[in-house]
Parts: structure tokens; sequence; C-alpha cells
């Protein structure tokens, strides 16, 4: 099928890569002429294992094309729309100007009888008030919110856990439907559930599922500050609840919470959203797991603070990771970062290292010392963070190997992610989150 794809940042470029490497041809459309120029030349933009070589292998084919000219996408049977849907300046609600803008731009080169498919996660409610607009152009509307998670988009693209597509009750809707099956065939054909649902549905699932997932993280977090005042140890009991089949041990990591582009901003804007539809206090237990996933970054310096006897001010302190997670180069509300730039404010000699996302950081905290290199990273330093579990820093760095590089013994530990055991036997004071 010919598809075009608007909006080419994480969302948008991994899209159009996947539906090419699946045999369709994929225009991909920005208004960001050096995101364009790098992706038409088959590099990524961004880190994302796998992204390069189906982007590369797409391009080379012929059947993946880019563009920042949004006269491209006529004589596209479906017309993907993956823009951002960032937090609001000065507020919590969505920032709907990139969907609008796209729709604005796209409607004049839809076709009649074209599919035009919202991807962005956007406030419930959204689809309805486009839909006429579509309409009006003789196409049909369709919600088709992605659950992508960063580090392994290519896979979650290509072979999702369930397709969802939001429709208009109307024999348009079910043929639209049909034609969003065609799009993903092979995951449909192995049987991977595909949901129809109305448009309410399918944008609240979105938002349901990442408020879910935060919910889990903020409580194994809240077990983490009630371990921390009675001596227990939340990974321990993350292992034990988890072993019942409802509840689950993923996303039982206590830590130094959550971030990136998704779930902090995500979980805002539902909330913000219920308040505009009077049912602010439906989903008002949002604000605490926000307000718990912050309290942990707070944690994690504090923890720093007390190792060093009460001040860092002048102390070297090495930050391992400035990625929101491992496997990405995202730094967007980074709990790593976050807290590295909480020592630097409290006058530590903050030096950061991260195997991907270095430029990134260096971008947005331009203060920070940066260095690439781990070991020198850890070189004199008074105390060593770990924030974004890589494995260089989780499996690879071994406490012995360290104890010949830094000044002190103090390590933080800020992902639950090393051996306590072993750093403690090599003589280092090891501090958990959420462990005695
Ligand atoms: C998330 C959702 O998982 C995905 O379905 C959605 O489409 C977009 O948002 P992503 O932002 O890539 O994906 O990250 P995810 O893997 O969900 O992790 C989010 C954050 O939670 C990371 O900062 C991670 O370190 C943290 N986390 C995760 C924990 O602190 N503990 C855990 O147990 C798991």
């Amino acid at each position: 099928m010919r598809l075009s794809v608007i909006g080419c940042g994480y969302l948008g470029a991994v899209h159009a890569a996947a539906m090419a490497s699946i045999g369709h041809e994929v225009v991909g459309i920005d208004i960001d002429p050096r995101k364009i120029e790098a992706l038409a030349r088959g590099e990524a933009p961004f880190f994302e294992p796998g992204l390069q070589e189906i982007l590369a292998e797409g391009v080379a084919s012929g059947r993946l094309t880019f563009t920042s000219d949004i006269a491209a996408a006529e004589g596209a049977a479906v017309h993907f729309v993956g823009v951002g849907t960032p937090q609001l300046q000065g507020g919590h609600a969505a920032d709907l100007s990139h969907v609008n803008a796209a729709f604005e731009s796209l409607l004049p080169h839809v076709r009649e009888g074209d599919v035009v498919a919202g991807k962005s996660t956007v406030p419930v409610g959204t689809a309805a008030e486009l839909a006429p607009r579509v309409e009006a152009v003789g196409a049909t509307l369709v919600w088709n919110p992605e659950f992508l998670r960063e580090g392994w988009a290519v896979q979650d693209t290509i072979d999702p856990d369930r397709l969802v597509t939001g429709v208009p009750s109307t024999p348009a809707g079910e043929r639209a439907a049909q034609v969003l099956r065609e799009v993903y065939h092979p995951a449909v054909a192995k049987g991977t559930p595909f949901i129809v649902t109305d448009y309410a549905t399918a944008e609240l699932v979105k938002v349901a599922a990442n408020a879910f997932l935060a919910t889990k993280i903020s409580f194994i977090n809240a077990m983490a500050e009630i371990a921390e005042v009675t001596g227990a140890d939340v990974t321990q009991l993350a292992d034990a609840i988890g072993h019942d089949v409802r509840i689950g041990r993923r996303f039982l990591g206590a830590g130094i919470g959550f971030g990136g582009g998704c779930l902090p901003k995500d979980i805002r804007a539902f909330a913000a959203r219920a308040e505009e539809l009077g049912r602010g206090e439906s989903v008002s237990f949002l604000r605490e797991v926000d307000a718990i996933n912050l309290r942990r970054r707070e944690r994690a310096v504090q923890l720093v603070v007390d190792a060093l006897d009460g001040s860092v001010f002048d102390k070297k302190v090495a930050v391992l990771g400035a990625a929101f997670k491992p496997f990405s180069d995202d730094v967007r509300d980074s709990p790593a970062l976050h807290a590295a730039v909480r020592l630097h404010g409290l006058g530590a000699h903050v030096v950061v290292t991260d195997p991907q996302a270095i430029e990134n950081a260096r971008r947005v905290q331009p203060q920070l010392n940066y260095e690439p290199d781990r070991d020198a990273t850890i070189r004199d330093a008074d105390a060593v963070l770990m924030v974004t579990e890589w494995d260089e820093y989780r499996r690879e760095l071994t406490p012995e190997h360290a104890s010949a590089l830094t000044v002190g013994r103090v390590v933080v530990d800020g992902r639950n992610g090393l051996d306590a055991a072993a750093w403690r036997a090599a003589g280092w004071r090891y501090y958990g989150m959420g462990r005695p």
C-alpha cells in the first residue's frame, strides 16, 4: 500500500521505516529539513536499536522516501499523523498545536476514500473534534495509538502486543478498520489482537496504559519510601509480590523513578483533561504518582549528600547515566540528568557519562561536565552515582575495578541494579533505593 507518515520524530520515523520494512511504499514528511535530510540519507536521527538497518534498507529499496513537502502525501491510501504532543508551556495539559497544524496542512492533499490515522497521544475527545474536517474531504479518520517503548520501538511497531483502532460507527468506519488490518497484515496474520473501538476508547486506551505503568512504578517507589524508614528491602518485597501472577514483577523496579518523553507528560495531560471533563477526582491519584516519582530523584541526591557527610561541595561525584533509561539516547525528563543537575547546584564537581546520551544531555544541560569514557568519569571520584542501568555500569563495572580508580568508596545505586553484596565485600559503602 502507499502510505504517508506526517511527523518524523521518534514515533513517525520508526513507523515510516517499519511500514516500509513490511512491504509498503512510504513517504515520511516533516517540517524540520535537518531531520528529513538525515532520514533521506538513510541515517537515524536518534539512537534506536534496529532502526538504522531498516531505514537504510527502505531508502535503498526506493520504497521509503522523506520530504518536507506535504503535497507528497497525495496518492497515499492511509495518512498516519504522528506528531508530538508535548506538555504545554506553563501548564499540565497537552499542547495540540502540532496536531492541529499537521491536519491543517495535510487535509488539502487528502483524497476522497483515503484514511487518516491519528497516532499521536491526544486528550480524549480530540478525534471527535477533528473528524468532521476529515469527513468534509470525503475521507475517514481513525485513531490508532501506538505503544512503542524506546529501545524496542522497531519490534513494538512491527510485532506489537495489540493493535487498537478507534473508528466512527459508520460503514466508512468499518471499511477504514479493514484498511488498517491490511496495513498491519503481518501482525494481524499471526493473530495479534486487533481491537476496534470508538474514538474515545482508543484515545483512552493509550493514556490508561501509560497511567497504569506509571502507577505501578510509583507504587513500588512508595513501598521503597516505607522500606527506608523500617529497614525493609524493597527489591525483595517486589520479588515476593511479583510472584503473584495477578501482580507480576515487571515495572516493579524501585529506583530513581520514571522519565522520558511519554509517562511524565502523559499522566499530567490525563489529569488535566479529567479536570476539564469535571472528573478530576477520578484520576487525582496521578498527581500523587507524579509526586512520589519526583521525590525519588531528590532521595538519590540526598543519599549522595548523606554519604559524603552532609555536603557534596567541591567533592567529585561521578554520575553513571544521563538517558532516562538504557538503550536510549533520550534525556527528556530524565531522572538521571535531574539528579546530576541538583548535585551540580549543591556545589559538587559532577562528571556525567553515558554510552549514547552525552550529546543530547550537553544540549539541554551545558553547565555539566561530560566524559564519554566510563573509567575517566569515575577516576578520583569521592562518590559514584549509578542512575541509568546500562550494562556498562550494571554488569561490566566491578567494584574491584572501580576501587582502583576512585578516591572514595561510596556508591549510590539509583536503579538497584548493582550487586550490593559484591560492592560491600570489596569495601564500598553501598546505598540502594529502598534498601537497608
Ligand atoms: C513508555 C511505555 O512503556 C510505552 O508503552 C509508551 O508507548 C511510551 O511510554 P518508554 O517511555 O519508552 O515507554 O519507557 P518505559 O520502558 O516504559 O520506561 C519508562 C520509565 O520508567 C524509564 O525511565 C524507566 O527507567 C522507568 N522504570 C521502568 C522504572 O523506574 N521502573 C521499572 O520497573 C520500569
